[in-house]
């Protein structure tokens, strides 16, 4: 049975219908994707953040071996393990968050976009059981490529009848620690301090690193921007050389997507939190997705808090920018609409 008919299976045996967001005092994340490279270290990353109560780690091999050690670590998160489509309903069900990282990636010479034909699917199936079992949560989606796949989830969830447009995010963090990395490593500044929003989307010229607006303030020559800008969009394709043909960014994805899933399950508990996310935006005419930093709260974003205040140079890495992503929003949109 696909995932989306055992999901069904699942509701109807046990008696779930409309899943509701469970109390936000106990928070629940639920992982899919667990076992894999990102899984594991994100795993262990959310097993330690004392804002999350229960986690819930789903794939289709493994995840009872990571659950059981990740439960010997003393804290007082829950882990609980998920294997195999039957149990992906009962994983999601009363989740506040769900992270996906499930799928394939790149291989040197690949784009993102050469993930679209598996991770596509994958991403639909899971979302689909999403919509059945837990359509209240809100949703990090990692999978590449995040430009298509982020629309593919808000239209599986409204083909449910769920208009989760504002609960879904596509989590572009790892854009944001890279530009605050290579930045504070060139400048010698503080790279806890240091702030820089990434807009646009997450592939290739999509990512845009907004320096003029970094905080604290620094001063960039022309000729450190035009260096910093590209080396920030390759820096995913920099971790796929490096790795030579084992995979992408792991270890720093993981750092990201904590930082993210604690953002969102600190916006659960009623906190106001503002960050970059690729998410359905009106941000910039021309395209129905758009990252910029938005104020998420109880019932998703709350807020697009706009592109601000570019300099010439990054209106026209935006402009530069549109038709790379429309295309790839509507080839997601497509996927599900035909
Ligand atoms: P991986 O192959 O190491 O792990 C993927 C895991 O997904 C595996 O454990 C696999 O069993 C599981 N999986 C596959 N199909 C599944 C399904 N239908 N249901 C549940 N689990 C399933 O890959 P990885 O390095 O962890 O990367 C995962 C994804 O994250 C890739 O698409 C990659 O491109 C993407 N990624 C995104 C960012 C970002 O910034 N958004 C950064 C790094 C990687
Ligand atoms: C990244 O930015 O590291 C990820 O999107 C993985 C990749 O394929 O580059």
């Amino acid at each position: 049975l696909p995932a989306s008919a055992k999901c069904v299976s699942f509701l109807i045996n046990t008696g779930v219908r409309t899943a509701a967001r469970q109390s936000s005092s106990q928070p629940k994340v639920a992982l899919l994707g667990a076992s894999g490279g990102i899984g594991q270290p994100l795993g262990l990353l959310l097993k330690q953040d004392p804002n999350i109560a229960n986690l819930a780690l789903y794939d289709l091999v493994g995840t009872p071996g990571v659950a059981a050690d990740l439960s010997h670590i003393d804290s007082n998160c829950r882990v609980k393990a998920y294997t195999g489509a039957k149990e992906l309903a009962a994983c999601v069900e009363g989740a506040d968050v769900v992270v996906i990282p499930a799928g394939v990636p790149r291989k040197p010479g690949m784009t993102r976009d050469d993930l679209f034909n598996t991770n596509a699917g994958i991403v639909r199936d899971l979302v689909e059981c999403i919509a059945k079992a837990a359509p209240k949560a809100f949703i990090a989606i990692i999978t590449n490529p995040v430009n298509s796949t982020v629309p593919i989830a808000v239209e599986v969830m409204k083909n449910n009848g769920v208009d989760a447009k504002k609960r879904i995010f596509g989590v572009t963090t790892l854009d944001v620690v890279r530009a605050q990395a290579f930045v504070s490593e060139l400048k010698s500044t503080d790279a806890a301090k240091t702030v820089i929003p990434v807009i646009g989307g997450h592939a290739g010229i999509t990512i845009i690193p907004v320096l003029s607006q970094i905080q604290p303030s620094v001063k960039f020559s022309e000729d450190e921007i035009k260096k910093l800008t590209p080396r920030i969009q390759d820096a995913g394709t920099e971790v796929v050389n490096a790795k030579a043909g084992a995979g992408s960014a792991t270890l720093s994805m993981a750092l990201a997507g904590a930082r993210f899933a604690n953002y969102l399950v600190r916006a659960v508990k009623g906190e106001k939190i503002e960050a970059c996310s690729y998410v359905a935006s009106d941000a910039v005419k021309g395209v129905e997705y758009f990252s910029t930093k938005v104020q998420i709260g109880q019932s998703g974003v709350e807020k697009i808090l706009g592109v601000g205040s570019l300099s010439p140079y990054e209106k026209a890495c935006v402009e530069a920018a549109v038709p790379q992503l429309q295309k790839e929003i509507a080839k997601g949109i497509k996927f599900i609409k035909g």
